[in-house]
């Protein structure tokens, strides 16, 4: 009989199996996938597990505090690493997407590298790879090649661990079965996908402090006011996006010449082809005027009424 608890026994006993008195390596992403196999970890192995979180600063709104708030009193060992100012630097005056991607990219390689390096020596990396990516990878041109993904780069030689990957054999809504068995708070479990190279590929063009603030503030007012309405289960997937379109608008007696930002959400299966969620007028409305009152950089807010294809989810 198939049970989620059940399968939590076999994982556990099947990782302390392999990895013995081994030190074990892995990178949190704070999505359910590494967030789970984190907490799994810390069952099996206890402090043998080191696990890394890269702040790369193109995170949410408070998204760091959450991860930690989630992991730390639940026995897993994070590390926390403020890698922004790195990011910042290597990003700066870049514009092009898939630029932005490859750095982004290389700078987390780098980072893990050193902390790998700092933390170690460890005998074993963990990864949340779960059944749908085996079989994508078997297939070649699955959709994680379509766009440069930021977690597919490969390691040096003298950090060549042997994978540890608990989650191979298991679907998404087992792992967060799993996941909700092992306590995992669910603003994470249920969380939609959220890209490696996060707000970097949502704020267009360059990227700056100042602008990453602002599509943080917007971005926090859309997915919280999803959640208070009831609606971000219905979606697949909900983001916001600073555009570098400024356009006139008025304020009391003022003429305001500020940008524009967009708001998308999507409904999907697979993520291959996607529709735009009809969301409520009435709640459209409330998010624009609470986006144009509490972000003063923002006179304009439009709603991406367009499917995948021809758009993908992402604007870059
Ligand atoms: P698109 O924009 O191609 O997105 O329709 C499909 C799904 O993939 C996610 N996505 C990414 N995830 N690194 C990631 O980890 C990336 O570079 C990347 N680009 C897109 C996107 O958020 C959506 O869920």
């Amino acid at each position: 009989d198939w049970t989620a608890e059940h399968i939590i026994d076999e994982l556990v006993s099947d990782v302390r199996t392999q990895v013995g008195d081994g030190r074990v390596l892995l990178a949190i992403s704070g999505g359910v996938d590494s967030s789970t196999l984190g907490l799994l970890l810390a069952r099996a192995v206890g402090e043998k597990l080191t696990a890394v979180f890269i702040d790369h600063g193109l995170l949410r709104l408070g998204e760091r505090e959450q991860v930690e708030a989630a992991l730390k009193p639940l026995g897993v060992n994070l590390v926390t690493v403020d890698a922004r100012a790195e990011f910042m630097a290597a990003l700066d005056g870049v514009s092009d997407p898939e630029q932005k991607r490859k750095i982004i990219g290389r700078e987390f390689i780098r980072a893990f590298e050193r902390e790998a390096r700092a933390y170690g020596p460890f005998d074993f990396l963990a990864q949340g790879t779960l059944y749908p990516d085996v079989i994508e990878s078997a297939g070649g041109e699955g959709a994680a090649n379509i766009k440069s993904h930021h977690n597919v780069g490969g390691l040096p030689d003298d950090l060549a661990f042997k994978l540890v990957e608990p989650f191979r054999t298991l679907f998404k809504d087992e792992v967060r079965e799993i996941a909700r068995l092992l306590g995992l708070p669910d603003h994470i479990r249920m969380r939609h996908p959220f890209p490696g190279p996060g707000l970097a590929i949502r704020c267009l063009g360059a990227i700056s402090e100042e602008k990453l603030d602002i599509l943080r503030r917007v971005d926090d007012i859309f997915i919280s006011g999803l959640r208070e309405f009831g609606l971000y289960d219905g979606c697949s997937q909900a983001l916001a996006i600073l555009t570098p379109i400024q356009s006139v608008g008025v304020m009391g007696d003022e003429r305001t010449y500020s940008y524009t930002a967009a708001l998308r959400a999507v409904t999907t299966d697979d993520f291959m082809t996607a529709e735009w969620a009809r969301l409520p007028y009435e709640f459209l409305a409330t998010m624009s005027n609470r986006i144009v009152n509490q972000v003063h950089e923002i006179n304009r807010v439009v709603y991406d009424i367009t499917g995948k294809p021809p758009a993908t989810i992402e604007w870059e």
